[in-house]
């Protein structure tokens, strides 16, 4: 994969920087059938194609003036198989929950249903909280899902993450009222964590 700008690697599956050719990929993952999006904030509204196309074209463009990889940290990246570094299987992402305090939420998907519950979810949380750990001071890191994604739960189980906030019947997804759970990780608690990625 040493054409692609890794950033880790954890038992087979790797977080690698965008390129110009995933972009295609990512126009189909993002359409409104995908069924991710029943999982990934099902509360909030789809992209329209007009919302796709402009998403991608600023990416494009950000990508190819050195913009997007000037990032540090990278603000998202792509998770692939270690055998398979063309093809996207995921998306990783942070944005700023509060900048002020250097407080930064994560986010994750694992697009194609077939690949989920296979560990890598949790394997490209691992790269990206070492990542981010790693390029970063943050004392901090969290993802915010809803109580009834066990996967989403099961992953920040797996590393350790503990449940930092639950806002009762906050949320609604098809018909019936969901808590909204935020699960978070101290640097410290992290570093004590026996299982880290390789980070490039
Ligand atoms: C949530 C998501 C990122 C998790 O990634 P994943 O690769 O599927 O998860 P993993 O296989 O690493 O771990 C899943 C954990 O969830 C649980 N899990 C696995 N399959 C499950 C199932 N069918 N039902 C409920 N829980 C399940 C288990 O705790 C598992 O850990 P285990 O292997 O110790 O049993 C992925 O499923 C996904 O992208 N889903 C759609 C979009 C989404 O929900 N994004 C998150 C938005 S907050």
């Amino acid at each position: 994969m040493s054409a692609y700008r890794v950033i880790g690697r954890s038992d087979g599956v790797a977080v690698r920087a965008y390129e110009e050719g995933d972009l295609e990929a990512y126009r189909r993952w993002l359409q409104p059938e995908q069924d991710w999006h029943r999982w990934d904030g099902p509360y909030f509204p789809k992209l329209s194609s007009s919302e796709i196309d402009e998403r991608l074209d600023r990416f494009r463009g950000r990508i190819a003036s050195g913009e997007y990889a000037a990032e540090s940290p990278l603000a998202r990246a792509v998770i692939v198989m270690d055998e398979e570094p063309d093809a996207m299987v995921g998306s990783i992402s942070w944005h700023w929950e509060s900048e002020e305090s250097d407080w930064r939420r994560m986010g994750l998907t694992v697009y194609d249903p077939a690949t989920r519950g296979r560990g890598v979810g949790t394997e490209a949380l691992r790269i990206w909280t070492d990542y981010l750990f790693a390029a970063t001071e943050v004392v901090r890191l969290d993802y915010s899902t809803w109580s009834g994604n066990s996967r989403m739960l099961g992953v920040g189980h797996r590393l350790g993450f503990v449940e930092e906030a639950r806002f009762r019947n906050a949320r609604e997804v098809r018909g019936a009222r969901y808590d909204s759970v935020v699960m978070g990780v101290l640097r410290a608690e992290w570093d004590a964590l026996p299982v880290h990625a390789t980070l490039a």
